[in-house]
């Protein structure tokens, strides 16, 4: 699927009964109902709405090619997943990793576990069994409401996924990560920099526009920087 989706314009669904709802868990449940993209996914068959930050991001910066190997860190329902294996076609391999325990999806190697841990970077790599040409990270924590604290704690997950990604990636390769608006910290940016021959930074249009949320996207992976 390309483009924002138009599904359902124009008719806002505004909730009748709020008996036994918090005022934040009502408008989340309003913005749901109200969300294009929510309906999108659901027609398209997409376990997140999430899935077309991934499809408009590749839209814009082709990274999924036919064949191709790909990590998606922080993968959880499975949308980024699913748009991979669409994308890169049977003979492409996809390893998926998250705190969260998720449905299958034929094609893709689904790992359970804290990236934070040594552990869980290893099964990633077990289960690679080789190179990677584009590493994702949609990861992020549960925010806190702070934003400085929600703002280090994402970067911190970001930093992790370049870590693993300048290990694992092949030349030539990409990289994907969600950081905090304001662009990326100016150690990430520079490492980047160093190893990519392009780093640009992309705001989805199905990325909220409330939201702080970013995407760093990394092309030209070049191993010895
Ligand atoms: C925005 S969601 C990802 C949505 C996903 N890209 C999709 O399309 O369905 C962020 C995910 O990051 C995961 N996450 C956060 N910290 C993590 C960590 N340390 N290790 C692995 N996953 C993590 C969360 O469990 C959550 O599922």
């Amino acid at each position: 699927m390309k483009g924002p989706p138009t599904a359902g314009r124009g008719v806002a669904t505004r909730l009748r009964t709020a008996k036994g709802r918090s005022t934040a868990s009502q408008k989340w449940l309003e913005r749901q109902l109200n969300d294009p993209y929510v309906r999108a996914a659901q027609a398209a068959g997409y376990r997140s709405r999430a899935a077309f930050k991934l499809v408009e991001i590749d839209d814009r910066v082709r990274l999924l090619r036919p064949g191709a190997r790909v990590v998606d860190l922080g993968a959880a329902p499975g949308g980024w997943t699913q748009v991979a294996l669409q994308r890169i076609g049977p003979a492409g391999r996809v390893v998926a990793l998250d705190l969260l325990a998720m449905d299958p999806l034929p094609g893709a190697i689904l790992l359970q576990g804290d990236f934070q841990e040594a552990a869980a970077e290893q099964a990633v790599r077990a289960a690679l069994a080789g190179q990677a040409d584009l590493v994702l990270s949609d990861m992020a924590p549960n925010t806190t409401g702070h934003n400085a604290t929600d703002h280090l704690r994402i970067m911190a997950l970001a930093e992790l996924a370049l870590d693993f990604a300048l290990k694992v990636l092949a030349p030539g390769g990409g990289f994907v990560a969600k950081v905090f608006q304001g662009g990326s910290e100016k150690g990430l940016l520079d490492l980047l920099k160093r190893h990519f021959a392009a780093v640009r930074h992309v705001k989805p249009p199905a990325s909220r526009k409330g939201s702080s949320e970013l995407y760093v996207v990394a092309t030209g992976f070049r191993p010895a920087g």
